[in-house]
């Protein structure tokens, strides 16, 4: 792809670059700075050291930080319910979501836990963390329990940067022959710009870019 930029830096600052790719002219719009980067996963974070006190929060603002020692973040508005919940016990897990439970996704992040037990009004099921006291969602394919490490305001949101101590896997997308984790099976769903969806198909893994082509 050829960027050129047409015209004067005062051209540029009518916020218009031209691009030419595969003979097709681009034309980029800039806007005010704003939260752009999509799609994105809508988790279910849920937390709670006690029953009484079980919550869930769905939050896209989240991402993986670390490999090794695997870490990650979720960032928080302090007047959301769970946020103290969070804070207090320092404990949360982020639960992946699938189709299945793209309804409850979506309402635990209208509602509050001040006025309904989300757990209950979703019908979903919390079991026991491993290594955490904040529940784990059954019906999630993926859970991940995570500690906090650390608290960082930045303004809208804090930021909970975590170790994960654990991943709870649903063993019905754990093939029994290889014992591979299938996540394509568990049909996860991802938020974008205010819309949620399914995932599309396949279209190359990992490397496939350089991989040697079997002779
Ligand atoms: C798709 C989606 C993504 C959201 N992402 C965040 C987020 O990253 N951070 C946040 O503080 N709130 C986020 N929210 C809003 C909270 O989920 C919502 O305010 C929720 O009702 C708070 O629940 P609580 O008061 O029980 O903690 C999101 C909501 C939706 C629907």
């Amino acid at each position: 792809m050829s960027l050129l930029r047409t015209g004067s830096e005062s051209r540029r600052s009518e916020n218009k670059i031209v691009c030419h790719f595969n003979d097709i002219i681009l034309k980029k719009v800039s806007w005010k700075p704003g939260t752009m980067i999509y799609p994105l996963p809508a988790a279910l974070i849920s937390c709670g050291s006690s029953e009484a006190d079980y919550n869930l929060i769905t939050l896209s603002w989240m991402g993986t930080i670390c490999s090794n020692p695997p870490m990650c973040y979720i960032s928080v508005r302090p007047e959301r319910h769970s946020y103290h919940i969070i804070k207090e016990s320092g404990e949360f897990v982020i639960n992946l979501t699938n189709e299945e439970m793209a309804y409850a996704t979506d309402w635990c992040g209208v509602k509050s836990g001040r006025d309904f037990n989300k757990f209950k009004e979703m019908k979903l099921t919390a079991v026991p963390g491993e290594k955490v006291k904040a529940p784990v969602i059954a019906e999630s394919p993926l859970a991940i329990e995570c500690k906090v490490k650390e608290i960082i305001p930045l303004g809208s949101h804090d930021m909970f940067i975590a170790d994960v101590v654990n991943v709870q896997a649903d063993s019905r997308f754990i093939d029994p022959l290889t014992d591979k984790f299938d996540l394509e099976k568990a049909r996860l769903i991802a938020y974008s710009h205010g819309h949620y969806y399914k995932l599309g198909e396949e279209i190359g893994k990992f490397g496939w870019t350089v991989e040697k082509k079997k002779k």
